[in-house]
């Protein structure tokens, strides 16, 4: 698990546990001493990670919340303050790529999903999880901060938050409007040391990017545009958000921590 001390005694609740980027951030948080809620709609792998975190010696708890119902979110946040006493951190790692899995790669031209094809519901599917489920969870996030004296807000964006390609536009909407919502909290609510940052991570392997990079030919598309030449891992992501989540990041807020394996810089 990678243990350590950077977060004894914080709380923190932790969106998209069950899979990939959460799962390991929940991981890092739990191995670093902190309380985590891990939240996710999909309970049976939601519940197998808090297995393992709790086997491993963390402390870890999993309830069922869809980030995009906001009375969900009101009775989470009410029972993480009333089971642990406060709430310092929260993650909202949650989202949704809605690629189909036989669309090609967003690096090619031919890559398919063009705007003209994407419904009104897809991306309406696409911006409530990734968009208002960020907006949700912060809004909710804030007055048990307030009362903790301060927190540290995570919102993962994605590469795709700052710059196009060839498919998948309401992605890159959702991924925009993560970044630049995080600014914007960032600075409405400095004054009560609450902290909010955003994450972009380039190509990373987890279960959303299965279909693409088990697809040797995609794989190598995808590798190409890297210049540090492979995939990201779970554990490259989780380990950004955990230097965000600590008191090391203590005056970062309102920043976009890349981490792409240098795919932007180009
Ligand atoms: N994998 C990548 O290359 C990559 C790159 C950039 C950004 N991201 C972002 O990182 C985050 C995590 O993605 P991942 O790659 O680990 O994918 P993943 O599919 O492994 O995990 C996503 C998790 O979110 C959960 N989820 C989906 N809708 C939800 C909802 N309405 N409420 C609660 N939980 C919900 C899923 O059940 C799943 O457990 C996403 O926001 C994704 O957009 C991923």
């Amino acid at each position: 698990m990678g243990e350590g001390k950077r977060l004894v005694d914080k709380v923190a609740i932790v969106t998209g546990g069950a899979s990939g980027i959460g799962a390991e951030t929940a991981r890092v948080f739990a191995g670093q001493g902190a309380s985590v809620v891990l939240c996710d709609v999909n309970s049976v792998l939601g519940r197998s990670v808090v297995g393992e975190i709790s086997d491993g010696g963390g402390n870890a708890i999993f309830r069922a919340l869809d980030v995009t119902n906001e009375q969900q979110w009101t009775a989470l946040v009410a029972e993480t303050e009333e089971m642990f006493g406060k709430l310092n951190i929260l993650t909202n790692v949650a989202g949704i790529s809605g690629r189909d899995p036989k669309e090609l790669t967003q690096v090619t031209p031919t890559a398919g999903g063009m705007l003209e094809d994407q419904s009104l519901d897809k991306w309406n599917q696409i911006m409530e999880v990734n968009a208002t489920g960020t907006f949700l969870g912060t809004r909710h996030a804030i007055a048990p901060m307030r009362r903790a004296g301060g927190g540290s807000i995570i919102n993962i964006s994605s590469i795709c938050g700052i710059i196009g390609s060839f498919a998948n536009a309401a992605y890159h909407a959702s991924k925009g409007a993560v970044r630049i919502f995080s600014k914007a909290a960032a600075i409405q609510y400095a004054p009560d040391g609450i902290r909010v940052n955003s994450i972009h991570p380039g190509f990373v392997d987890t279960p959303m990017t299965k279909p693409a990079h088990s697809n040797p030919e995609l794989a190598q598309i995808r590798l190409e545009a890297t210049p540090l030449g492979r995939f990201g891992t779970p554990r490259d992501i989780a380990l950004g958000c955990l230097y965000l989540a600590s008191d090391e990041s203590s005056w970062v807020t309102g920043s976009e921590l890349v981490i792409d394996g240098g795919l932007t810089a180009k």
